[in-house]
């Protein structure tokens, strides 16, 4: 259609009802350059399709951060595609916003294995509770792949945080969850059978190019957002490759090689929940600008579906079975990372030997804090019960005596006895 209209303008000039900078070919000519201009930074800004096909049934996906921004459309694809999905999820799945959100991706995808289980990422704890069920079952459970997509980012110019069990909230959220979860489910990966492709996908971030070593501690006075969300990040990549070695130093007890592969995705920036705080600074005014100006973060970001594309190939792509573990899969193909150190094994070992630490020396102190407050509570209780056996004593005393005090009246006295004995 846009063809003969060319060629009509060309040819015999603009229509009459055509704006006047039309007749002129120049203006016409500018005009076009800048909204071919426009639709290339458009198309390059929303980035590469995955286009690897797998048929996913009957595959069993653990993820976290599914239900939000780019975890939300891979579980929707991924469930579309036939994937048995195990969603980890902050709220309870009887939650009336989150059973909503399992009841509409089922209808959506016309699959009904789609579940959720409770886990808080900021609780150790919670975390602990979870995996130590998951693994506790004979015949190991199917597992064939881990997504972790959930991430927290405090806003720039916010405060540092931390969770209720003292640890910093990104650092917590971002990869001591991680660690955490990684490191009780690993049993229940390794025991996978040797035929069977298992991946752990962990989504990353190109900030963590920028992070500053990990071989020094962020100290506060140092601590930044932007700082403390890049040190997570690369945090992560660095154990994602401790990791893959743990796994391939297994040896199986059937003395097959171990097949389960670590991979890492960058999904480009999109336009998510998490981007939206991190441009809107969380505030109310942040958010008013971002929506009068919405056509900007539209037009140089992903949508979160575009953003879900490399974690995808990550998934399904069938060549990334071939190989070592440890690929970085950017723009749906593999690329090198940008640091050294992601592959330094001296930083990983300390990386490593510190977050144990501080999951056991975290551990032990909330275990002990939940030991004293069950003691109180049931100190309260006894309490309680004693007032309250105390007050029917109480209460049965007085009727005891109310009683007495009625037959008491109701009886008559020896001189009443008596007039009554002599008229
Ligand atoms: N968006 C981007 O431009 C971009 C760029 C590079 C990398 N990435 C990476 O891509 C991944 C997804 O990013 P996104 O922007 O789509 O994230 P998002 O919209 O902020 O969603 C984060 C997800 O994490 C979950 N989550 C956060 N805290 C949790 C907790 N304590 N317990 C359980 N779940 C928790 C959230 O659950 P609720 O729904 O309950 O809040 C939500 O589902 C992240 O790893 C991010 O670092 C994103």
């Amino acid at each position: 259609m846009p063809l003969p209209f060319i060629y009509e303008l060309v040819s015999n000039g603009a229509p009459e009802w055509a704006p006047e900078w039309m007749s002129d070919p120049w203006r016409v000519l500018q005009v076009v350059v800048v909204l071919g201009i426009l639709y290339l930074i458009k198309r390059y800004s929303s980035g590469t399709t995955n286009t690897a096909e797998r048929d996913m049934h009957g595959r069993v996906i653990m993820m976290t951060g599914g239900t939000s921004g780019i975890g939300a459309a891979t579980a929707r694809d991924l469930a579309t595609r036939g994937a048995q999905l195990v969603l980890l999820t902050r709220l309870p799945p009887s939650h009336p916003f989150l059973a909503d959100y399992i009841g509409e991706l089922r209808e959506q995808t016309n699959n009904e294995m789609i579940y959720a289980e409770q886990v808080d990422l900021t609780s150790l704890h919670s975390i602990r509770q979870f995996a130590t069920k998951w693994i506790d079952n004979a015949p190991p459970r199917r597992l064939d792949m881990l997504i972790l997509c959930a991430a927290t980012l405090t806003p720039p110019g916010g405060k540092r945080t931390e969770t209720d069990e003292g640890i910093e909230e990104m650092w917590m959220v971002n990869y001591l969850a991680n660690f955490h979860l990684m490191g009780i489910l690993s049993p229940a990966l390794r025991a996978q059978p040797f035929d069977r492709d298992v991946r752990i996908i962990i989504p990353t971030c190109s900030s963590y190019i920028a992070s500053p070593s990990l071989s020094e501690a962020l100290v506060k006075k140092q601590w930044s957002p932007r700082k403390a969300y890049a040190r997570s990040k690369l945090a992560m990549m660095v154990f994602g490759q401790a990791f893959q070695k743990h796994l391939d130093a297994y040896k199986r007890p059937d003395d097959l090689p171990m097949t389960a592969r670590v991979l890492f995705a960058d999904p480009g920036f999109a336009r998510t929940p998490g981007m939206r705080r991190w441009l809107t600074r969380g505030s109310l005014w942040g958010l008013a600008v971002y929506t009068f100006s919405y056509i900007i973060p539209w037009f140089l970001l992903k949508d979160e579906a575009q953003g879900a594309q490399s974690i995808l190939y990550a998934a399904i792509e069938p060549s990334l079975v071939r190989g070592p573990g440890g690929k970085f899969i950017k723009e749906c193909m593999e690329v090198d990372f940008a640091r050294l150190d992601v592959k330094d094994d001296e930083i990983a070992k300390q990386l490593w030997e510190a977050s144990d630490k501080l999951v056991e020396k975290t551990e032990k102190e909330q275990a002990a804090m939940r030991a004293l407050e069950k003691k109180n509570r049931e100190l309260k209780e006894k309490e309680k019960q004693d007032a309250e056996k105390a007050q029917e004593m109480d209460a049965l005393v007085d009727a005891i005596k109310k009683g007495k005090e009625k037959e008491a009246d109701k009886k008559p006295s020896r001189r009443q006895k008596k007039k009554g004995n002599n008229p």
